[in-house]
């Protein structure tokens, strides 16, 4: 036993057959079901790229009209849970909330048997739909605010902003918002994808399932880039600063990383930011460029001849907080909107477990004592 092979972190090992989505990190590619996620974020919608998910294909006209009204159907949550949220700490972060009040939402709704494919879909449906309420509802309850109702006339990214600001976002704003949500919606063995996979392996239910991947994603290292990007921009300050500030760090720690830089698996320009930046334009065009972005614009300048050739390029956090931030989103909310997205990948992954599944039960090298002995408490120094 004690010879085994340890990886850490699971670097390179398969752990399931999936074919959900698709990296290719030397062609910038990232494709969900074969399609490619620039594609999706400019020409489709997050209710329709859900949908590309969990089913494998495109919908037709009429299974996306009876998608949409399902959703629709599941966005209210119950008043008690409203209650349960208004009853968690203000100053709590709202991943916390977000991860405690999907757990009680699946008491409401309890699956018996993850067996029933029927149930199986309309938690799937629930979980999607009611995210974003109750991630609006926290986060106004916190500020002494009532939460919004649901909007029936606008879609998802619309109706999550309604719920947010209770204003109708512009129709910049509402696309900006969707393609983020498409472009975080999956990004095949993550660890909150793999955390969602050993959870449904046990035949959990689906909310505690995106529960558990809930919780995975509120650790830095997974979630949470693009909230130390923007503290970064504002150390920078301004575009003057760019050069001087980053000679600086280098020169103090030679290992210096750039926040919003750099991926595993991308070794050119992540898609996802390239596509970012494009409809940050957009948004840009209404309203006054952030001087963040015009900081972000020249770092990546500067950064390109100086970590271009190691494969360092902006990752999607690059761009993604510094959008976030111009539509009025608080910072502490940026992960959130990244589990409101992934929800759609956690649920394609936990459907394709259940569909050949076998409990997750790795193996563990042991390097404790053996054969100790038990003193009685009276006699131990
Ligand atoms: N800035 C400067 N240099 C970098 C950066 C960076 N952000 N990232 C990697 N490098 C350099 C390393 O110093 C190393 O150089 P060396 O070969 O001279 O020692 C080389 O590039 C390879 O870097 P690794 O650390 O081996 O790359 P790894 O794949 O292990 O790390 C990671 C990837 C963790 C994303 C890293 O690039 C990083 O820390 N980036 C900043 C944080 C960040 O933006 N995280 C978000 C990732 S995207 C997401 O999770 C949604």
């Amino acid at each position: 036993m004690s010879q085994m092979e340890i990886i850490p972190g699971l670097a390179d090992v398969p752990v399931a057959k999936s074919a959900v989505s698709l990296i290719d990190g030397k062609n910038a590619r990232l494709a969900y079901r074969g399609i490619s996620v620039e594609t999706l974020a400019r020409d489709s919608s997050f209710e329709e790229t859900s949908w590309l998910l969990l089913k494998g294909d495109l919908p037709t006209q009429r299974q996306l009209a009876d998608f949409h009204h399902e959703l629709r159907q599941r966005r209210k949550i119950k008043y008690k849970l409203k209650e349960v949220i208004k009853n968690f700490p203000e100053q709590g972060h709202p991943m916390d909330a977000l991860q405690a009040s999907v757990a009680a939402l699946g008491m409401f709704y309890p699956v018996r048997d993850v067996t029933n494919s029927a149930a199986n879909w309309d938690a799937t449906l629930r979980l999607i739909a009611s995210m974003p309420t109750l991630v609006a509802a926290f986060h106004r309850l916190r500020n002494g605010d009532e939460p919004v109702d649901p909007h029936p006339d606008l879609d998802h990214a619309g109706n999550f902003y309604w719920m947010l600001f209770e204003r109708e976002p512009s129709p910049s704003i509402r696309k900006v918002l969707d393609a983020c949500l498409i472009l975080h919606a999956e990004h095949t063995m993550n660890a909150s994808t793999f955390s969602a996979r050993v959870t449904g392996s046990t035949l959990s239910t689906p909310y505690n399932t995106i529960a558990a991947a809930v919780g995975t994603l509120a650790g830095p290292l997974h979630g949470g880039a693009n909230e130390e990007v923007l503290a970064m921009l504002d150390e920078i300050g301004t575009v003057e600063n760019v050069k001087p500030w980053l000679d600086a760090k280098r020169a103090a720690t030679p290992s210096f990383k750039v926040m919003g830089m750099g991926h595993r698996v991308y070794k050119v320009k992540d898609p996802r930011a390239t596509v970012l930046q494009e409809l940050a334009e957009h948004v840009f065009s209404e309203m006054s460029r952030p001087k963040k972005y015009e900081v972000a614009i020249e770092l990546e300048k500067y950064c390109a001849g100086i970590y271009g050739t190691k494969g360092v390029w902006p990752n999607v956090d690059f761009f993604s907080g510094v959008v976030y931030q111009s539509l009025g989103i608080p910072t502490d909310l940026f992960t959130p909107i990244f589990a409101v997205a992934r929800v759609a990948g956690w649920l394609s992954h936990w459907h394709e477990q259940l569909e050949n599944n076998r409990i997750f039960r790795p193996e563990q090298v042991y390097t404790g004592k053996e054969n100790a002995s038990y003193v009685p408490l009276e006699k131990r120094p």
